[in-house]
């Protein structure tokens, strides 16, 4: 199977391509990568020589490219490409809107006519309609949750932000390709994500690193606003049982029984690193801030047999190894362009 595989160099695009290489011996991927600020080559480094792995540095919404890279053979598509944080998507929709959702349309009218053209858009009588289409979305299409309950898929769509907004339109544009052109396509949708390779504006890296150097954290309002954390590899791993089992035209929610007020997530980290909370300072809240998300993934527990295997306080703890292990590559990130957004974001804490 020839897989593209979108946004590739990013956190979950770089573990997902490392995961699926490994379990999945007759895959075969092309990462295309526009290679943005969250975008890293050093993400794949180990992969570089990677007999089944092609980089391509490229736009999703180069429709040309696109183009060309289908007409050479692909068999399904996994689109992770995105700009994919939210405060930056409060100080500027306008990239959230070309990539996350023009790029998503994109990939999807490549897609539909491969659909078309290679099976006459229905596949083989008696034959399972293969996952051509997957797109990576999130939980935060569904907006903010009181205090009970948890998100099903046939929760309503509100989303908060223009991050949200751009991910959940790109998600009704998927589903609209499925009704409309028969296009095999399946809604991901995830909580948090955690683990290695993670860019370090996200709350647990910059928790870790900046504790790491002694700087202050961050914490937005109170700090009880909760999110429901998942190991990425527990992420990589339900993709590719939706990648080969997916039913087309549905949405799987994907979370990890992980939930904790950022406030507990920003304690343990400075547990594990013997650091002072001390060095915790309550910061202005984000504007239209989700108090709190959780995941019901009984559905593709249910039809996929998918269950999260890493415990939030063993991951976490091998995730902070990580960047004390792996400090020249986010120092090398944080003496970058990222120093400026840093300023620009939290001044002097
Ligand atoms: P990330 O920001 O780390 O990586 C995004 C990648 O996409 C980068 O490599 C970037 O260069 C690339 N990219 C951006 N614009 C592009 C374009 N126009 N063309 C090609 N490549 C482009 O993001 P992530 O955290 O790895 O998230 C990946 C996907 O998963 C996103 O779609 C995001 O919405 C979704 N998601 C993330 C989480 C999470 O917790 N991180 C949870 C649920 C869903
Ligand atoms: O829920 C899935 C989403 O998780 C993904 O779709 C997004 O791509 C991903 O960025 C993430 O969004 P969040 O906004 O939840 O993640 P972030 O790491 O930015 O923030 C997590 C929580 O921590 C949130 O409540 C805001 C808070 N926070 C964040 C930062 C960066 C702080 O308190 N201080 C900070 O400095």
């Amino acid at each position: 199977m020839k897989l593209l595989v979108t946004g590739g160099a990013g956190f979950i695009g770089s573990n997902f391509t490392r995961y699926i290489l490994q379990a999945c011996p007759g895959v075969s991927v092309i990462n295309l990568d526009k290679l943005t600020y969250a975008g890293n080559l050093e993400n794949l480094a180990d992969l570089a020589d990677h007999p089944r792995h092609a980089f391509i540095h490229g736009d999703i919404c180069d429709r040309r490219l696109v183009g060309e890279i289908f007409s050479r053979g692909v068999d399904a598509v996994i689109n992770f490409a995105a700009e994919s944080h939210v405060d930056r998507s409060i100080v500027d929709a306008s990239p959230f809107i070309e990539t996350n959702v023009r790029g998503t349309q994109v990939l999807l009218d490549a897609a539909a006519e491969y659909w078309k053209d290679r099976f006459g858009g229905r596949a083989a009588a008696g034959a399972e309609e293969p996952v051509i289409f997957i797109q990576v979305s999130t939980d935060e299409v569904y907006g903010s949750l009181g205090p009970e309950g948890r998100f099903t898929e046939g929760s309503p769509l509100k989303p908060s932000s223009p991050y949200s907004a751009s991910k959940a339109a790109a998600d009704l544009l998927a589903l609209a390709y499925h009704r409309t052109y028969g296009l095999p396509v399946v809604i991901t949708r995830c909580s948090n994500n955690y683990g290695p390779y993670q860019f370090p504006e996200k709350l647990i890296p910059l928790m870790i690193t900046n504790a790491l150097e002694n700087q202050p954290l961050p914490v937005y309002g109170d700090g009880l606003n909760m999110r429901d954390w998942l190991h990425v590899e527990d992420h990589c791993r339900a993709l590719e049982l939706v990648l080969f089992r997916g039913k087309p035209g549905e949405v799987y929610n994907i979370g990890g029984h992980g939930e904790r007020t950022n406030l507990e997530v920003v304690q343990a980290i400075l547990k594990h690193l013997g650091k002072p909370e001390s060095l915790i300072r309550f910061v202005k809240d984000r504007p239209g801030h989700d108090r709190r998300y959780a995941i019901d993934p009984s559905k593709i527990t249910r039809e996929l047999g998918w269950e999260p295997r890493h415990k939030f306080e063993e991951g976490l703890a091998a995730t902070v190894e990580w960047y004390i292990i792996n400090r020249s590559w986010w120092e090398r990130i944080k003496s970058g362009a990222y120093r400026e957004y840093y300023q620009k974001m939290y001044g002097a804490i």
